[in-house]
């Protein structure tokens, strides 16, 4: 129960506003309402409140699932609202496939990418070990890899944003990840999966934050809130004891924050994350890993 306690906690409330390029190529601050922005997992729970949000700031929001029925609702929903607009694209993150392929579809369709949240995600409390599509622990599949592999995948795109700004919805919960071992095939249990992939998003941030600063790209990593009362919690058999309007608070800070490039929230908190993050041998490896799983950089 402690541990399960650990896989996800707490937040306060801010104000959303135009996001401050903190890196070393300064860029003309965007207001909300002129921005392209895709959030991942956004047909449900945080994601969903997240979109409905940067929508209301008028934005162009470009919602993200499985489920094209509640994709649908969501850009209805945003469309009746009459301030920005959005459009709903369909994409399984237990297939790489489906990721490119998403990626394709979004650069295709549009001339930039202001805001990336790598939103989506899953925790399997209970259950046998499984695997994605392409044969990889499904947690870090889904969790972890599909959001390194889009994000790489978007960065051209992401480029010729304006004020552009990545934001990976990690957690509290941090599982350090055996390099021996990363697909957890020994000893696996859901809290370790969720755990090792919450953290891998951690040094992924950090790791990225660094090689796009000369480009002017802001990459944040946070812990939303604790039990937000979403399906995920619901579904594990959990007792939500926060609001998701509390994560996407949250959220809503790391989009807008002039914290340094690679700063780890725990709700709008600088938190400090579990000490493998600052392991630059860890972040190195990690990348390694992700670089032969997915073939990018
Ligand atoms: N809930 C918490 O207390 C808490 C705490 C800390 C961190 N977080 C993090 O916050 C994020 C959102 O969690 P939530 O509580 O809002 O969860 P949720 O209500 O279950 O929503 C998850 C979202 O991810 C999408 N998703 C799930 N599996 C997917 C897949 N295989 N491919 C593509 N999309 C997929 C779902 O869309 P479809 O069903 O349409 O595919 C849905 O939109 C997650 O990254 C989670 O780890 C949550």
């Amino acid at each position: 129960m402690l541990t399960t306690l650990l896989v996800l906690a707490l937040a306060v409330a801010a104000p959303a506003g135009a996001p401050q390029p903190s890196g070393a190529a300064a860029r003309p601050v965007v207001p909300t309402s002129q921005r392209i922005v895709l959030v991942t997992g956004s047909t449900d729970g945080l994601g969903r409140d997240v979109a409905r949000r940067l929508a209301a700031d008028g934005a162009h929001v470009i919602i993200h699932g499985r489920n094209a029925e509640r994709g649908k609702a969501v850009v209805d929903e945003i469309g009746k609202g009459g301030k920005g607009s959005a459009r709903f694209y369909q994409a399984d993150f237990a297939s790489l496939a489906e990721v490119r392929r998403l990626a394709d579809e979004i650069t295709r369709d549009y001339p930039r990418l202001d805001l990336l949240v790598n939103n989506a995600g899953v925790f399997i409390r209970e259950g046998e070990r499984q695997v994605s599509k392409d044969g990889h622990e499904l947690t870090f599949a889904v969790n972890y890899l599909s959001g390194y592999l889009l994000t790489y995948k978007l960065l051209p795109l992401i480029e010729k944003g304006r004020s552009p700004r990545i934001v990976n919805v990690s957690s509290l919960s941090a599982a350090p990840i055996d390099f021996a071992d990363v697909m957890i095939e020994r000893n696996y249990s859901g809290n370790r999966a969720y755990g090792q992939s919450k953290l891998s998003q951690v040094l992924f941030t950090i790791d990225l934050a660094a090689e796009l600063k000369p480009k002017g790209i802001v990459v944040q990593s946070l812990h939303p809130a604790t039990y937000m009362d979403t399906t995920m919690v619901r579904s594990g058999g959990m007792t939500p004891r926060s609001t998701v309007a509390e994560g996407a608070d949250a959220v809503m800070n790391a989009i807008a924050t002039d914290a340094p490039s690679g700063t780890y929230f725990v709700g709008q908190k600088i938190g400090t994350p579990h000490a493998q993050a600052a392991d630059a041998d860890a972040r190195r490896q990690l990348r390694e890993v992700s670089k032969k799983l997915t073939g990018v950089p």
